[in-house]
């Protein structure tokens, strides 16, 4: 688990549900799952829908779970008229240990563009929550080679003010946008190579020490086939699930072949 510079990074899967899941799918899944990775030497976080925050906190804290809660979204205001919308210290009330920040499906549909998002991960740094900051090439920019320009400048503009302390606590998601949901996983060698120009951008932003204790994450048609092979690639260490994580034998799975991975 540690890397050229001998800083450890604890590899960390996480489950991003998105707007799937009543109470009781909630409830039911996180009953089966937490059996299967009680043992598991890595960090393990479920994201469910805002609705099921509060009740799945409740039973990882009664069951002593070591399994981590995280947001899907964030306001990045304390508090205030902002209907709808839920801000950094409610989910740190919650439990919350992560939070997901800019996910190209909030970029896409909610309109969330750069400056929003560096708002928000400047106020989760804040309020002690781990942004998750999701970045990504489309199709079309992959087709027209601009993949590492599209991640630079979104990173930039991300990360814009961050001090090199708050930088080295994020964990940066490379989730290329044409491999989410698609069941069109990225090869092992552009998971790579894009996880190497990310911790590469943030050695030039800030400095070596910052880019190697830096958690990447990949995300993308991840599933439990395709889990040590990513985990193994040297500067991924972690995984971001959507689809796969709906189930919790296949999320197990998931958690268990990356856990193997890494040790
Ligand atoms: P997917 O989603 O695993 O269903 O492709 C990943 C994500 O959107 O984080």
């Amino acid at each position: 688990m540690s890397n050229k510079m001998g800083v450890m990074r604890v590899p960390l899967v996480v489950a991003n549900w998105k707007m799937h899941k009543t109470l009781m799918e909630a409830q039911a899944f996180v009953e089966a799952f937490l059996p299967q990775v009680e043992e598991i030497p890595i960090e393990v976080a479920i994201a469910p829908p805002f609705t099921a925050l509060s009740t799945i906190s409740m039973i990882l804290r009664s069951s002593r779970s070591r399994v981590l809660l995280a947001a899907q979204n964030v306001h990045f205001a304390p508090s205030g008229a902002y209907t709808g919308e839920v801000s950094p210290q409610m989910l740190q009330d919650l439990g919350c240990r992560y939070v997901i920040v800019g996910h190209s499906e909030r970029r896409e549909h909610f309109g969330e563009d750069d400056p929003l998002i560096n708002k928000k991960l400047i106020a989760s740094l804040e309020h002690d929550l781990i942004p998750i900051l999701c970045v990504g090439e489309t199709l079309e920019e992959r087709r027209i080679g601009a993949t590492y320009r599209v991640l630079e400048r979104q990173l930039v503009a991300d990360l814009k003010g961050l001090t090199k302390e708050q930088a080295s606590r994020l964990v940066i998601a490379y989730e290329p946008v044409w491999a989410i949901s698609t069941g069109e996983t990225a090869s092992l060698e552009d998971a790579e190579q894009g996880a190497c120009f990310i911790r590469r951008l943030i050695r030039g932003l800030y400095d070596e020490e910052t880019s190697e204790s830096l958690r990447v994450q990949y995300g993308g048609s991840v599933k439990s086939e395709n889990a040590y092979e990513l985990m193994a690639l040297p500067d991924v260490d972690g995984l971001l699930v959507g689809g796969a994580s709906l189930d919790p034998l296949a999320f197990a799975r998931i958690v268990q072949a990356a856990a193997q991975a890494k040790h």
